[in-house]
């Protein structure tokens, strides 16, 4: 079995919303997808391949030194193989090797699954957003101390180039997840 790890490309976009269409209620449309690779700077999204099928994808905005991670998600057949924990550890070690050093999330209050894989990367829960779902609220968890496999990555701050986000043109979009 051949597993990677590689960035989403357009290609790769059909298959992952098939995925999404099975894991969540109000599932991304290939549109968003497309318009997160091709025109939100600030966004990196991965996808886990096996055998060169799309098995999984997660993706991450990180702006000055914070991230956010936006979606994560294993095909059904995939999962509870390790491989969620797989694309985690990544994206989590790709936002540190940008600059993050604090990264945030936001969960269904009932996905205890995804909320006992974010605590055991270090994410601890750190408040709840009313009504972030539209049925369900969602708790907020935050990584303030990145693990030491982001070690390899770490910036120095002199090394980083701050350009506020103003500067940037950033808008916040605000994508809803399961
Ligand atoms: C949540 C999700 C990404 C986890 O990926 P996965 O490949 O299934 O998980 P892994 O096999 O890597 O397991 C990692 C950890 O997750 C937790 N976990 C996995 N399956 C679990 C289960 N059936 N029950 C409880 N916890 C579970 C465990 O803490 C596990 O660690 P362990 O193996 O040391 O016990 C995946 O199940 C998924 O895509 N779910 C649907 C979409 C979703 O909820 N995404 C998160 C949105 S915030």
């Amino acid at each position: 079995m051949n597993v990677s790890i590689e960035p989403m490309k357009f290609s790769h976009v059909p298959s992952v919303v098939a995925i999404e269409k099975q894991v969540y209620s109000s599932p991304w449309s290939e549109h968003a997808f497309i318009n997160e690779i091709l025109d939100n700077g600030f966004a990196s999204y991965y996808v886990l391949l096996i055998d060169g099928e799309v098995a999984g994808y997660t993706g991450i905005w990180v702006i000055l030194d914070e991230a956010h991670i936006t979606t994560l998600a294993i095909s059904p057949p995939w999962q509870g193989k390790g491989f969620g924990r797989s694309l985690l550890e990544h994206v989590i070690a790709e936002a540190a090797k940008k600059g993050a050093t604090r990264i945030t999330l936001e969960v269904r209050i009932s996905n205890l699954k995804a909320q006992s894989l974010y605590k055991k990367l270090g994410f601890a829960a750190c408040g709840v957003r009313p009504n972030y779902y539209t049925d369900e609220d969602a708790l907020v968890m935050w990584l303030d101390k990145l693990p030491s496999f982001c070690d390899k990555y770490s910036v120095s701050a002199a090394n980083k180039k701050i350009v506020p986000a103003a500067e940037q043109g950033w808008e916040r979009k605000l994508w809803k997840k399961n």
